[in-house]
């Protein structure tokens, strides 16, 4: 795919793909990080005397104007975070789009109202693509974590105008093709969270393509349960258990290790402070429920770590938002963390709760790359092509 290096943005019309789906509570941006992100490729079309429109959705409006979701209150944020005015326009398309547009002067940044309070966003209608193109004369694309998403603003432009990836996309895609595209091995990935059945994908995926898969957080109750384990009132998806018998035979025939908790922290009431134990898996009293791993297991996966060259990390080991059952996450986080920072080890992270567990286990800046992305690091593991990035490509 074409960065920005091969781009002509002087004096051109740069309609650029960022994604400011951002946390937000009553009005105020909550968490800057993807902002960040895309301050560099603003900076640099902007330095380089291109007019800046930037298109963004916000939460999922179905196609309405809605003003609980209206982009208004980032564009300040990414003024001061930018260091430079950010102009808004109140909507994507039509005249007041096209009259702030067509007002901007080399150099300066308008952020365009949410692309989803139009239907032909989603749909990638044909006369809303249009509608876009008409506004700019370069598309890049910084979006990869909307890239999942075959939308008029990330998959539709780029058939209309010549299309580049930006600086966050090119980081991304490399840092990803550095965890599972072509990566050093051993490769360790370590896949947690709630539910087997949002990842069974994406397990299938990894079984042939890691050498070893740790299976931590409420997902690995149901691959116990399933080796007839008794989990008590763990989280667990009982109906899955030939799921997860399959995965574990085709990892086997893969020669993958399947690594599963072999200790567990257990209280009987999933509260901050609730009153906890470390049992054996294979002790896990009826009246209980598995909330965290135990440190032997924490153990077991630091010694994979030792032994592999690339981790990719989705999800975490245990109930991390609850203390004290963030234990095993924050321990084997800090692990990766530390052997990044002594070259040993590749460590790309990225997924829904991902990032805030690496956040509060003080890990994510030592980590190689930590994505921004849910859905779109989740399809990529899972060995999707990606929409926005497979039209980069072509
Ligand atoms: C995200 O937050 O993961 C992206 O911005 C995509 O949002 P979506 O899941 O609403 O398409």
């Amino acid at each position: 795919f074409k960065t920005l290096d091969d781009a002509d943005v002087t004096g051109k019309r740069v309609l650029l793909r960022v994604d400011l789906n951002v946390p937000m509570k009553d009005g105020v941006v909550t968490d800057k990080t993807r902002i960040e992100r895309v301050l560099p490729t603003i900076r640099e079309i902007s330095e380089k005397g291109g007019r800046v429109v930037l298109l963004a959705h916000f939460g999922r409006p179905k196609g309405k104007p809605n003003a609980d979701m209206s982009l208004a209150p980032v564009a300040p944020v990414l003024a001061e975070m930018l260091g430079q005015p950010v102009g808004f326009a109140d909507d994507c398309v039509g005249p007041v789009a096209a009259g702030i547009v067509s007002a901007l002067k080399d150099g300066n940044v308008v952020l365009l109202e949410n692309t989803r309070f139009h239907e032909g966003e989603e749909k990638n209608a044909p006369d809303f693509v249009d509608a876009l193109a008409s506004l700019g004369d370069v598309y890049v694309n910084d979006a990869f974590s909307a890239a999942h998403r075959a939308h008029a603003s990330t998959e539709g432009l780029a058939h209309h105008l010549p299309s580049y990836a930006g600086r966050t996309m090119q980081a991304e895609l490399e840092a990803l093709e550095k965890g599972l595209g072509n990566p050093e091995r051993p490769v360790v990935a370590v896949v947690g969270g709630a539910k087997v059945s949002s990842k069974i994908d994406l397990l299938q995926n990894l079984v042939s393509r890691v050498d070893a898969l740790v299976i931590g957080g409420g997902m690995a109750n149901t691959f116990l349960a399933a080796q007839g384990i008794s989990v008590g009132k763990s989280l667990c998806e009982h109906d899955l258990a030939d799921t997860a018998r399959a995965i574990v035979e085709a990892a086997k025939a893969a020669g993958c290790a399947i690594v599963l908790p072999v200790d567990a922290v257990i209280a009987r009431e999933f509260k901050a402070g609730a009153a906890s134990e470390t049992v054996d898996v294979h002790a896990v009293p009826d009246d209980a429920m598995i909330l965290d791993a135990g440190p032997k297991s924490v153990e077991t996966v630091n010694q994979w770590l030792d032994k592999a060259k690339t981790l990719v990390w989705n999800g975490p080991l245990g109930a991390f938002e609850i203390q004290p059952f963030d234990k095993a996450t924050v321990a084997a986080a800090r692990h990766a963390a530390e052997l990044t920072r002594a070259g040993k080890l590749v460590s790309v992270a990225g997924g829904g709760d991902t990032v805030a567990a690496l956040n509060q286990a003080g890990a994510a800046a030592d980590f190689s790359y930590v994505s921004t992305a849910g859905g779109a690091f989740l399809e990529w593991m899972e060995g999707k092509p990606l929409p926005g990035v497979e039209v980069l490509k072509a």
